[in-house]
């Protein structure tokens, strides 16, 4: 029977990581997968994390199931961070979920329970969203995300909206946008939210990267003030990035209603989903960032670990801007951009040369990983997209 199965094509993302290490050059650079590098190239465990691994494993008594839902301590403790010191906590509920990923499959799935069947996403976007509505069976529209001039295409998403119908769910990137970088304006989100409310459809939020954009604080307008505006909406929650916790995979699934029924409702839908998908979500990152939030030395530790991780960004973005013009490329925008991801416009032969010729390893699609470049090969990089971009 096996032998009727047709072959898949490897993940062309996560490819890269093996072809990368299988590369033998020392001056290589790793611009693929999503991970935070530090200038020495390192992607270290948080401090504020191993501190807490050291009270798990100390503290830790019992490696009992939780539940479908997972550690609720770390679901709950994130709810001030994600909606705000002030948002109503009745209105929230959620469950643990295995990264990220885990979260937007959930929400889609949750969603497609619903009744939803069509999903509508700015594109380009993140490779996994199309293949998770593929896999719940929902049918995708897309609208372009980046405007000719660089910014967040309001005019592409209002349109949308124009065509979407009550019944339909839009997700949106609640920062850093992967793989552009190009997040909606404060002023665009203020467009966004009524809009959306207009419409009825229910928002996704997939927010991934808080606190690696403008900051914890900022990175989550946008999802708040849509969650102000409309009666309902779904968020998928990753602390993969902002925890350095990756391989742990740990994110959250949140519904926002006031009824309390529909709540309960989409949670009981969550937990099933779960239970016949992964059972219960891995326990120890979770624990590990419940332990840093409720410790308020942990949470400052951590804080000032994800600022110095941003600020890194940013002077990576300040280097990137200031080559100005590299061949064809305007490279100013990149500074105007945020968190891991940027785009730059460059052909598949163009990225197959700049790997083969220079070791620069990047998504097919031109993305970059902005926190691969350090002091010690920014210039090198610069010079090889020279190279290929003026070839
Ligand atoms: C990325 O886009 O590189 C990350 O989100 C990792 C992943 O799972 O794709």
């Amino acid at each position: 029977m096996l032998e009727n199965l047709a072959p898949q094509p490897a993940d062309a993302l996560l490819a890269l990581i093996k072809l990368h290490n299988a590369d033998p050059r020392d001056t290589k650079i790793d611009l693929g997968v999503g991970v935070y590098r530090t200038a020495d190239g390192a992607t270290p465990v948080f401090k504020a994390i191993k501190a807490a691994e050291a009270k798990l494993l100390n503290e830790q008594d019992s490696k009992a199931y939780l539940g479908p839902e997972g550690d609720m301590g770390f679901v709950n403790a994130l709810i001030p961070y994600v909606f705000g010191a002030d948002f109503d906590a009745a209105k929230v509920d959620g469950m643990q979920a295995p990264g990220g990923t885990g979260a937007v499959r959930l929400a889609i799935e949750v969603a497609q329970r619903t009744g939803v069947k069509r999903v509508w996403m700015g594109t380009p976007s993140w490779p996994n969203h199309a293949q998770i509505v593929a896999a719940a069976g929902l049918e995708l529209k897309t609208f372009k995300h980046t405007a000719a001039d660089g910014t967040a295409d309001l005019a592409a998403l209002k349109a949308a909206l124009e065509e979407a119908e009550a019944s339909d769910l839009v997700l949106l990137h609640g920062c850093c946008h992967n793989p552009t970088g190009v997040d909606y304006t404060p002023a665009q989100w203020d467009e966004i939210a009524p809009l959306l409310a207009a419409k009825g459809v229910l928002p996704l939020i997939d927010l991934a990267y808080q606190g690696l954009g403008e900051g914890m604080e900022a990175d989550a307008y946008g999802l708040r003030k849509v969650l102000a505006a409309v009666p309902e909406a779904l968020v998928a929650y990753s602390c993969d990035k902002n925890f350095g916790l990756y391989r742990d995979r740990v994110g959250a699934f949140y519904a926002v209603t006031a009824d309390k029924d529909a709540l309960a409702k989409a949670m009981s839908n969550g937990a099933t989903i779960a239970r016949a998908s992964w059972s219960m979500p891995p326990d120890h990152g979770a624990a590990a960032v419940r332990l840093i939030l409720s410790d308020a030395e942990l949470t400052k530790m951590w804080l000032a670990e994800l600022d110095e991780m941003r600020d890194r960004m940013r002077w990576v973005r300040d280097q990137l801007a200031a080559a100005g013009q590299v061949g064809p490329i305007a490279m100013d925008v990149l500074g105007t951009q945020n968190g891991l991801f940027s785009m730059l416009p460059l052909s598949p032969e163009q990225i197959l040369t700049i790997r083969e010729r220079h070791g620069v390893y990047m998504a097919g699609t031109g993305r970059i990983n902005i926190a691969g470049l350090t002091t010690g090969n920014i210039g090198q990089f610069i010079e090889a997209l020279r190279d290929v971009a003026t070839a």
